[in-house]
């Protein structure tokens, strides 16, 4: 163990960690129960599955209602459609986020306005948020990112006194509670996703919730090519499309919902035992805790790399040669992400936009040095084999860190696609699901 595996000594850990996804003997049961009805897709709306686990999962979160939806993506284009965002509104998003969370509000024909995160959560700073308001915004996507919450009391004063919508981006939240209040519940509408990274999956999916009526026969709408909602109380005209959820899917998503109680458990318990150990190490900082949280969710366990004598994304390549998956760059600033197609020919609202002149130095610092990403299944056998696995992250992190000279006086080249965007890595790489 003396020398890095990155150098040819012994990884910490050859052991796999817990499998990802997983299910529930029950689910067999379910699916079985779809392939019989010869009810497999989603319509009408909603389909029996569906409506039993939208109105579950909205129950969940304190929201009034809940509409199963095609995927985290679609979800939030639909949420910003009912929200009532037209062709060149202004929308605010943080700067660090999955690149959908910006494209969305493209397809939406709005125009994403990047403002920056706070330092000690990656979630949009609030104040960022208000210096980014302009007349013609209408709405704000606060995206509680990884394991923190964005600080929703500020923002919703913050969107009251300005008029503005605002749409929860939750792919990461499934479960948590921020001031006592449901992820996705606390704004106007809230998305998430169930792609197969996530806390919850059915391969894909995903959900919008809303407690306003209106905005929730708006979404019955368009998932359903604009036909009438069941209660069609607004009576709105809605440009639809077909963005229904498969029973299939909704089926698996009973089970997701039964084990993600016990499964974050040993996230919290997990994530609170690898920041004790983070806290005793020079060279890397954990996040601070986040006293509004009272439930937690813990889609990734994130850190911040602290160690001036070697790059972030070294470190990450040795930490991962020690056996312990992560990533660096799992997320870019979006306006210099290259799957950020942002382009007036494509998206002719942002004929005055040009995002070359974006700067979110904190965003930048986050993904192109500072954070460092482990995925969630890395947590999720603390009570059993949890202990040791946590140990061996945090023995790993410490062994990388104590021999910094070691890899400061190596080739800097050996941080390889660790220091490329994960859109510019080879594809089996970029594949990867976490
Ligand atoms: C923050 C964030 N927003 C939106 C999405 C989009 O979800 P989906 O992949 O289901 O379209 C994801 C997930 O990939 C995400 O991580």
């Amino acid at each position: 163990m003396s020398v890095l595996a990155i150098l040819g000594g012994e990884p910490v850990r050859r052991d796999p960690f817990s499998r990802w996804p997983r299910y529930l003997p029950s689910d067999a049961a379910r699916l079985e129960q779809v392939l019989e009805s010869g009810h497999w897709g989603g319509f009408p709306v909603p389909s029996r599955y569906a409506a039993e686990f939208a109105e579950k999962f909205a129950e969940l979160h304190g929201a009034r209602y809940g509409l199963c939806i095609a995927n985290g993506t679609i979800a939030l284009i639909a949420a910003l459609q009912a929200a009532g965002i037209k062709f060149g509104d202004e929308v605010i998003v943080p700067a660090y986020t999955w690149d959908g969370t910006a494209t969305a509000v493209l397809f939406a024909g709005g125009i994403p306005v990047f403002a920056d995160v706070d330092p000690d959560t990656y979630c949009l700073d609030v104040q960022a948020a208000a210096r980014a308001i302009t007349p013609r915004t209408r709405a704000i996507i606060p995206v509680h990112l990884a394991m923190r919450f964005t600080n929703m009391e500020a923002l919703i004063a913050l969107a009251r006194s300005n008029n503005l919508k605002i749409v929860e981006d939750c792919a990461h939240a499934h479960g948590g509670e921020f001031q006592g209040r449901g992820a996705g519940s606390i704004g106007d509408l809230g998305c998430f996703s169930f792609q197969e990274s996530k806390l919850m999956t059915a391969g894909e999916g995903g959900i919008v919730l809303t407690s306003n009526l209106a905005h929730f026969e708006h979404l019955q709408s368009q998932v359903n090519c604009g036909r009438a909602s069941l209660t069609d109380q607004f009576q709105q005209q809605v440009l639809g499309s077909n963005y229904r959820m498969t029973e299939w899917q909704a089926a698996m998503l009973l089970g997701q919902l039964e084990m993600l109680p016990p499964l974050a458990e040993k996230r919290a318990l997990g994530a609170k035992r690898l920041s004790a150990a983070l806290r005793s190490l020079d060279g890397v900082r954990p996040l601070p805790p986040q006293p509004g949280i009272t439930r937690e969710t813990n889609y990734c366990y994130v850190f911040q790399y602290r160690d001036p004598r070697v790059s972030r994304d070294l470190f990450c390549t040795a930490l991962e040669a020690e056996g312990i998956p992560c990533d660096g760059r799992f997320y870019e600033p979006v306006y210099r992400s290259p799957l950020f197609c942002a382009s007036p020919e494509i998206s002719p609202q942002l004929r005055d936009t040009d995002y070359s002149k974006v700067h979110c130095p904190v965003s930048e610092r986050a993904a192109y040095h500072e954070a460092v990403w482990l995925p969630q299944f890395l947590l999720i056998g603390a009570g059993d084999q949890g202990d040791r696995d946590v140990d061996d992250i945090a023995a790993a992190i410490a062994k990388v860190l104590r021999h910094s000279d070691d890899l400061a006086s190596a080739d800097p080249s050996l941080a390889g696609q660790k220091a490329m965007s994960r859109a510019q890595r080879p594809r089996k790489e970029r594949a990867k699901n976490y």
